[in-house]
């Protein structure tokens, strides 16, 4: 399986993509940045998220993963 890009999906339908990279260079329980987005796997399943917090928007890509599998905040660690 390969991970090349994140397709970013809106009302309008696809809006743009974004390079990632290998799936091999995102093992479980990573995040990485792509673009304005956070990517991560929870256990094999891949998944991409706007990349700044919408508290005080810290970048996400910095952020980890709790035990429930929910992507946490580096700066005030909200999930
Ligand atoms: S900036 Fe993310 S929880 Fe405050």
């Amino acid at each position: 399986m390969k991970l090349s890009s994140v397709q970013r999906v809106g009302d309008e339908g696809v809006r743009g993509e974004h390079e990632v990279g290998p799936v091999a260079d995102l093992p479980a329980g990573a995040v990485v940045g792509a673009g304005g987005y956070a990517v991560g796997n929870i256990d094999g399943g891949l998944f991409a998220v706007s990349r700044r917090c919408r508290h005080l928007g810290a970048d996400l890509a910095n952020g980890t993963l709790d035990e429930h599998g929910h992507l946490v905040c580096p700066w005030h660690q909200s999930a």
